[in-house]
């Protein structure tokens, strides 16, 4: 199983000060260094971490993949058809969440959804949908085009009990077996941590973990290499 790094967060505490360090750049090449399979950042339409100087940097300056999160809004997609991140991940966002709250509605937003796939694809970029473990998005993703899907481990990372993390993994379960049988790569992530990773990426069928928030959080005390590492031995 793969893992892609979400490096957001180090530029979140550069924005703290409105600084020039800590550089997110510097932190996805040592992700690259540790092991990841993929560097990954969100371009949000506040700019409240990333922005477009990191995501041209960090493009030409890593040898492995470079995923690029992002809503659908015109100057993104744009923007994204401009710099070809390797590859685009289509999420919703909401100006005032503190972070990426549930999935794509895929179902709702079908034909919004394959017009930003045909314009992203047109310049060789590989889309992936984040969408919610719904076997109904799912077909949906498929039905508009995308070649991969990230299903969102959000309220399996958040159970409070055994029950609704049992459930929540039979679901994840379910929409990865469809997801393949669909012909689509099939990846995860949200909310991910040292502590919760293992029943994840002990399911089969899943091509790539990406994780940011808790490996940052852990690099502060050991640094980024290490806890790329770390948590690529663990999910290996
Ligand atoms: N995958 C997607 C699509 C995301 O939006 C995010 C958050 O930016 C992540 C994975 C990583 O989530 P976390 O920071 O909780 O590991």
């Amino acid at each position: 199983m793969k893992l892609g790094v979400n490096i957001d967060h180090v530029a979140t505490l550069r924005q703290a000060r409105k600084a020039m360090e800590p550089d997110p750049v510097e932190a996805a090449l040592l992700a690259q260094k540790g092991g990841c399979d993929s560097v990954v950042a969100h371009l949000r339409e506040d700019r409240r971490h990333i922005n477009e100087n990191d995501i041209s940097r960090i493009k030409k300056q890593i040898s492995v993949k470079f995923n690029l999160e992002m809503s659908m809004s015109r100057a993104i997609v744009n923007f994204a058809q401009k710099i070809r991140p390797d590859q685009a991940t289509i999420v919703p966002e909401k100006r005032q969440e503190l972070t990426t709250e549930g999935g794509l509605d895929v179902v709702r937003l079908k034909n919004k959804v394959k017009e930003v796939i045909e314009a992203l694809s047109k310049k060789g970029i590989e889309v992936s949908l984040f969408i919610n473990p719904e076997t109904g998005q799912v077909n949906a993703s498929r039905k508009a085009g995308a070649q991969a899907i990230e299903l969102h481990t959000g309220v399996y990372a958040n159970a409070r009990t055994n029950r609704q993390r049992n459930r929540e993994l039979k679901k994840i379960n379910r929409c990865v077996k469809l997801g393949r049988k669909l012909g689509l790569t099939v990846n995860a992530g949200h909310g991910l941590t040292y502590d919760n990773v293992l029943p994840i990426a002990s399911i089969s069928g899943i091509e790539e973990l990406n994780i940011g928030h808790s490996i940052v959080s852990r690099s502060v005390f050991i640094g980024m290499e290490k806890a790329v590492s770390m948590m690529k031995g663990l999910i290996s």
